[in-house]
């Protein structure tokens, strides 16, 4: 079959596209996925590079979207799915024709919706749905800071949080991106790549020049010393990712200062049940068909052009959602 595989880390240029690698063989819990799409994750990066461990030959992608083509070793049917059904997945190996995806991890796509936006929406929204629910669960009136608020994860948290009833300050580093995150529901915005005093300005903004109440951000180790600074007192840090790098270690006693709390989520550990999964994801494709949430698809590259698609995602050129066709 076609995909990209990686056999060693380092920069875009390990990413390998083939056209004779084997197809694989769902196993028990799994189903056979005809890939149409895949998704693309900063996350995708970090295993590219190594900061992320992971066992090489690899193929990266951690979602995509599909045709299930045969069910794995169970005698069951898994998760009431069927060969035929047009789904979304969420695992790894994505960057290929089939994916053996968890069928705990695999949802059937609702009628009327289309298939390519429930991909767009799916890890990227699941995860911002995640972190305003649990990681920190957001209130109408609080003071947000989102990072890279142009980016896949940081558009819908803006479009979440204004849902929500929240006042969203958005950083992101050019002026058409804030533009952007602007539409998507942020009313502050700053521009963290020109602003000389970021932490003036947000606890400018902010009622009694106190902080925000939480902040998201997936930028990790050039912003984080700045959110210490930025969060209110008892409020919530919640660092979801690493775009700069990862934060460096941390003496926890520092939390004292404004008693904050310091959370460091990952998606696929308020996922983990069934149950978790389904209501999640019900929830979040029920916005799109209720026209509650735009997803905005940055550009579908072809799967031969994976290394630019990367070059891309890491040189900043890209706003919302990036697809790859299979
Ligand atoms: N914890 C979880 O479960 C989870 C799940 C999904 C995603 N994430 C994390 O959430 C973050 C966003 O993910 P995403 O897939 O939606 O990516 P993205 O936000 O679409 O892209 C990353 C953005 O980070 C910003 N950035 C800041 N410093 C950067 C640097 N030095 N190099 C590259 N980019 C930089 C850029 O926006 P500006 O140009 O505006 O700065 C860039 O567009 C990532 O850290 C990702 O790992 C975590």
């Amino acid at each position: 079959m076609r995909g990209v595989l990686v056999e060693k880390v380092g920069g875009p240029e390990v990413l390998e596209f083939k056209t004779d690698l084997p197809v694989p063989k769902p196993g028990a819990g799994e189903v056979l996925v005809k890939n149409e799409l895949a998704g693309l994750n900063y996350i995708d990066t970090y295993f590219r590079t190594g900061l992320y461990p992971s066992k090489k030959p690899e193929i990266l992608g951690k979602e995509g979207y599909g045709t299930i083509v045969s069910l794995g070793s169970d005698e069951k049917p898994l998760q009431g799915l069927s060969v035929g059904d047009k789904v979304v997945w969420m695992g790894g190996s994505g960057y290929a024709e089939y994916t053996a995806a968890p069928a705990l991890h695999t949802y059937k796509i609702p009628d009327g919706l289309d298939g390519k936006l429930a991909l767009a929406s799916f890890l990227q929204g699941l995860t911002a749905l995640s972190l305003i629910r649990e990681a920190h669960p957001v209130k109408a009136g609080e003071y947000v800071l989102v990072h890279a608020a142009a980016g896949g994860v940081g558009l819908l948290l803006c479009q979440m949080l204004k849902a929500t009833g929240a006042h969203v300050i958005a950083t992101a580093s050019s002026r058409e991106k804030l533009d952007l995150a602007k539409k998507n529901g942020a009313e502050f915005l700053i521009n963290y790549s020109e602003e000389k005093d970021l932490v003036a300005k947000v606890l400018e903004i902010t009622p009694g020049g106190q902080g925000v109440d939480v902040v998201f951000d997936g930028v990790g180790k050039s912003t984080f010393e700045d959110d210490l600074l930025m969060v209110k007192r008892k409020g919530s840090l919640v660092s979801f990712g690493n775009a700069s790098g990862a934060v460096p270690p941390f003496a926890i006693s520092r939390l004292t200062a404004k008693n904050l709390r310091l959370l460091r989520p990952t998606l696929f550990n308020y996922i983990t049940t069934r149950e978790e999964f389904t209501t999640y994801t019900k929830e979040l494709f029920q916005f799109i068909l209720d026209g509650k949430l735009d997803i905005k698809i940055h550009d579908t590259y072809p799967l031969e052009d994976i290394r630019r698609v990367h070059e891309d995602l890491e040189a900043r050129k890209t706003t919302g959602k990036v697809l790859i066709k299979i």
